[in-house]
């Protein structure tokens, strides 16, 4: 029996404050106008105090448990891709298992910035397609306004806080994940970072000089970004064995709607099969594709017998690829906009 990896469960969870480019007007030197132009940004959501990566793992994960029919028990290894855990360690995947008492789960995170998800993709279709395990529950969760530095109108205008998650379960009737892909140049490292770690360790000095805000090459990573995500597209489509045309929705990496039209442009796709929801909640690094996933499900824009290409690159740097042909039914539902739990109450 051939045994194929399918997504049977889906949901997303976004803190409740909203910070549009009008409010970034009065904290640094910019204006809505050069923000939507470049980046087609409109506003972005910020977890409150009483949020974390883990309260907002923790609202996705429990919808997408919940919409796949299974008990936390019934997982057996949690991933969480971020780039913004609440500990330098334990993992999250670690304190999400305990909060939702999956005490069967194997779990670890992930650190490949906005490719994350796509990457964990990868690596539990390894795990299920091999033998392994059966169920993995897979969360993108990332809070970069706590890593932003929100006196730098190059950088905090693009980013925002959100979780999306996915259950993952083995079929033997086909469909699911066709084609996995992942690439990596560290060579671009240095473009897109962040130093909180042993290499600038924490101290008043390190704290003075800013070394834990993320710090971004604009222009370098743009370059690269339109690049990776003509190239991922059109290797993972050709991996899989498939044409373009054969996809029916196109999900990218919600980085930048000026990346995206580049992107499908050179690629002839028509802008009519892209979902995008970046006017609405910036770039959430790993939790973008998730979302909208989550969003184009609840949007009725995916059905039983889709093929989905989620394409995504970032920090790293780094780059993936998923062909997939979508196999659950799609009742609506795992849709919240709200975090569900709070720090002080995990
Ligand atoms: O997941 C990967 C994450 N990263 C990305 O996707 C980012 C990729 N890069 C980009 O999307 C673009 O490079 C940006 C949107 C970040 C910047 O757009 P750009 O057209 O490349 O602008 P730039 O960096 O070349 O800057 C142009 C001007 C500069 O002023 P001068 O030197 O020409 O006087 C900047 O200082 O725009 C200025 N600028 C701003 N002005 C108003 C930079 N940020 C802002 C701002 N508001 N927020």
């Amino acid at each position: 029996m051939v045994r194929a990896t399918t997504i049977t469960g889906w949901g997303m969870s976004l803190p409740s404050q909203v910070r549009t480019n009008q409010d970034l007007e009065k904290m640094v030197d910019t204006t809505d106008e050069w923000i939507q132009s470049r980046t087609g940004i409109r506003e972005r959501r910020i977890a409150g105090d009483d949020e974390s990566t883990l309260s907002l793992a923790l609202g996705a994960s429990k919808q997408a448990i919940a919409t796949a029919g299974l008990a936390p028990e019934d997982i057996e290894m949690i991933i969480v891709a971020t780039i913004t855990p609440d500990y330098g360690f334990p993992a999250v995947a670690n304190l999400l298992q305990d909060a939702l008492a999956a005490r069967n789960a194997a779990a670890l995170d992930i650190n490949s910035a906005c490719t994350g998800f796509l990457a964990g993709l990868a690596l539990a279709d390894g795990m299920i397609v091999s033998g392994h395990i059966n169920n993995v529950l897979l969360v993108g969760a990332e809070t970069m306004s706590r890593v932003v530095d929100w006196s730098d109108r190059s950088t905090c205008v693009l980013f925002g806080d959100a979780a999306g998650a996915a259950v993952l379960q083995v079929s033997e009737n086909g469909g699911g994940i066709l084609k996995t892909l992942l690439g990596s140049d560290g060579s671009g490292a240095m473009s897109l970072f962040a130093g909180s770690g042993s290499r600038y360790p924490a101290s008043a000095q390190t704290d003075s000089e800013g070394h834990h805000y993320l710090k971004m090459d604009g222009r370098e990573v743009y370059r690269f970004a339109v690049k990776a995500m003509i190239d991922s597209t059109r290797e993972t489509v050709n991996k899989a064995g498939m044409s373009l045309d054969d996809f029916d929705l196109f999900i990218p990496h919600q980085a930048n709607s000026r990346i995206i039209k580049s992107a499908i442009r050179e690629l002839e796709i028509p802008e009519s099969k892209v979902f995008t929801n970046v006017d609405r909640y910036g770039n959430t690094s790993a939790a973008s594709i998730p979302v909208a996933l989550c969003e184009a499900i609840g949007e009725g824009r995916i059905k039983p017998g889709d093929n989905l290409l989620m394409v995504a690159f970032g920090a790293g740097l780094s780059w993936a690829g998923t062909a997939l042909e979508w196999t659950a039914p799609v009742p609506g539902g795992g849709i919240s906009h709200g975090a569900l739990d709070t720090v002080e109450n995990l």
